[in-house]
């Protein structure tokens, strides 16, 4: 087992699925089901999920919202999908925690580090919800930064494409994929692989990305098991 502990990344809009917004149940379970796999290996689970099936901030922002106010929309979108993945987590037997960077007590604990960290050693999967709790962040940021905290191994990056390309695989059939990367190789060539601020977080405190096809079943533990698979990104 190549990682003990991570921090896995998700996209919200990857949990559309074939639908056109909101949350796709069957690729909800498969995301479960995959977490389940790994969990039984005994691998320390934290995770942080966007909320771009339901709502992104910068885009209000062009529509003419205010920047904070569509940040905080796109925080409380990432606390409903924190909460069906909880659900979806719980309903195959797994044990959970949902922390929220911003207080909302009646749905989910406060953001505690310690606590965080208590539940994983436990083996309990841990949901970070509500970003950072700070406008002008993405949820890139906040899984970096979450990382950092509870001393994950590596984050991985959960997405539709299989890794880290030197053009847009989805617009050029002749785009490259790289097996591995450095973080300066990616700056230099201007890959787009996070946001600058969650990136240099991750740069700068030495935590490897892995950046994944998360949507085909079973690729999550192949990562963990340290089959070359995505895209590897390290100092
Ligand atoms: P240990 O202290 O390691 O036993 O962890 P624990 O999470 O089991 O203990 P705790 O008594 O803190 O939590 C029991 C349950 O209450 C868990 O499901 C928590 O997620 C939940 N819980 C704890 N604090 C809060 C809170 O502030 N709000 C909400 N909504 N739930 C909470």
């Amino acid at each position: 087992m190549k990682y003990k502990r991570i921090l896995l990344k998700l996209s919200g809009e990857a949990l559309m699925g074939e639908k056109q917004f909101g949350i796709d149940n069957k690729r909800l379970m498969q995301y479960a089901k995959d977490i389940k796999e790994i969990s039984e290996m005994n691998v320390e689970i934290g995770i942080v999920i966007g909320g771009g099936n339901i709502f992104r901030g910068v885009q209000a922002e062009k529509g003419g919202m205010d920047r904070t106010q569509g940040d905080y929309m796109g925080m409380l979108a990432t606390m409903i999908n924190s909460m069906a993945l909880q659900s979806a987590l719980e309903s195959i037997g797994l044990i959970t925690r949902l922390q929220s960077a911003i207080e909302m007590k009646q749905i989910a604990e406060p953001y505690i580090k310690r606590k965080a960290v208590r539940h994983l050693e436990k083996g309990r999967i841990v949901i970070f919800g509500a970003g950072t709790g700070n406008p002008f962040f993405t949820t890139d940021s906040a899984a970096s930064l979450r990382a950092v905290e509870i001393e994950s191994d590596v984050i991985l990056k959960g997405t539709r494409v299989d890794g880290v390309y030197d053009s847009d695989p989805e617009k050029n059939s002749n785009a490259l994929k790289f097996d591995s990367l450095t973080f300066d190789q990616a700056y230099d060539k201007q890959l787009k692989i996070m946001d600058m601020t969650a990136f240099t977080l991750c740069k700068e405190n030495e935590i490897p990305v892995v950046v994944f096809d998360m949507n085909s079943p079973g690729n999550l533990k192949k990562v963990i098991l340290g089959d070359k698979i995505g895209t590897l990104v390290t100092i």
